[in-house]
């Protein structure tokens, strides 16, 4: 287990109280895409392992949040939520333990009445994870109710903090707030990396990844049997937890440099080898589960062998889930759409996907 590094302390990102205060604020935040995966957490949301992300730009959640004084002052939250213009009652429950778990470091959250709403740019059917767009578009639209009053705090500091936020209500938001690439957890091949928040990949990164393609093919609209929070469980007293975690130290270094030089043939083996890890490390759990479908092993095989027809660096990756992502240079995107449409829409659910592509990070509106 790692700890905290020495130089920041969660105690950096206690903001204090102060005079409740009216206003609103709209953040446009991106899913990601982990090319080194998370998959292990200990305590307050701390990763077991780095990880690193290209951010997405199309697969968005636009949340607005409305604040006013709430009048009374206890320790209760007041809240009102709206999911596409639809009042969802089934999201309150996450919204309000997210609010708790970070009320430590939002005092002021308990003197205002929020109004949030949300919407996604692609379908909630579609099986597409939304808990990283979600929870980091929430928490900085929240960080943005400090801002108000403290109009001085550096964007460092700004998105740092949304960042500690995000990843109190899904680890994985802490790395949607910045693009093209960002980081999580502590490591020695990213400068100023941190346990508590999303480090944006700063230094050389070749040009070939700031347009990096994503087709994300919806093998299983109803994908998720295991939630997040189990198959983070899952790796407490899971045999091979040692050997993973020391072996997603080892790729996010290898990786840094890959970035660096663009070296295709090493990203391809280093991005699929991680995508086929973190399935086996489910297969091999106790209790085990098998995330991926036949139709997501048929595109596997279809992947390998166009590429070894036609020499072009398509490769893949996946989530805790059936779908698949098709990543890719911008420059073959003429060959492999084409390939996408003809070949491999057939193994999609109504023959959907959703074409993206690296993206710069949250947005506010
Ligand atoms: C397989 O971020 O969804 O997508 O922290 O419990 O909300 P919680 O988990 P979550 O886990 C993501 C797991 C993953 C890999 C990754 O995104 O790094």
């Amino acid at each position: 287990m790692v700890s905290l590094p020495s130089m920041i302390s969660t105690k950096d990102f206690v903001s204090s109280k102060f005079s409740p205060i009216e206003g609103k604020t709209t953040w446009a935040s991106p899913s990601n895409i982990a090319l080194v995966k998370y998959w292990g957490k200990y305590g307050d949301q701390f990763p077991q392992n780095p990880s690193l992300s290209f951010t997405l730009s199309k697969c968005i959640t636009t949340t607005t949040v409305a604040f006013k004084p709430k009048g009374k002052s206890n320790d209760t939250f007041s809240f009102s939520f709206l999911f596409e213009g639809k009042n969802e009652a089934a999201f309150h429950p996450k919204i309000e333990t997210f609010l708790k778990r970070i009320v430590p470091y939002c005092p002021y959250l308990t003197e205002h009445h929020l109004a949030i709403s949300s919407s996604n740019s692609f379908p909630h059917s579609s099986g597409i994870a939304s808990s990283a767009s979600s929870m980091s578009a929430l928490a900085l639209a929240i960080a943005s109710m400090e801002r108000e009053v403290s109009p001085t705090i550096s964007s460092d500091y700004f998105n740092q903090k949304a960042s500690f936020l995000a990843r109190l209500g899904s680890g994985s938001a802490a790395r949607s707030i910045s693009g093209p690439m960002m980081s999580w957890g502590e490591t020695p091949s990213v400068a100023h990396s941190s346990q508590a928040y999303g480090t944006q990949l700063f230094g050389k990164i070749h040009s070939v990844f700031e347009t990096f393609q994503d087709t994300i093919l919806i093998i299983d609209k109803g994908q998720k049997k295991v939630s997040s929070t189990l198959g983070h469980q899952l790796m407490e007293n899971h045999p091979y937890a040692v050997t993973r975690f020391a072996q997603a130290h080892e790729h996010l270094a290898k990786l840094v440099t890959i970035l660096s030089t663009g070296e295709m043939d090493d990203f391809i083996a280093l991005v699929e080898l991680e995508a086929l890890t973190l399935h086996a490390l489910m297969m091999a759990s106790n209790p085990y589960f098998v995330l991926m479908q036949p139709n997501t092993l048929a595109v596997l095989n279809k992947v390998w062998a166009f590429r070894q027809d036609t020499g072009l660096p398509l490769s893949f990756t996946l989530d805790a889930g059936a779908n698949v992502h098709l990543l890719y240079p911008e420059e073959d995107k003429t060959a492999i759409l084409a390939f996408i449409q003809t070949e491999l829409s057939v193994y999609c659910q109504d023959g959907q996907y959703i074409e993206d592509q690296v993206g710069a990070g949250a947005k506010m509106l």
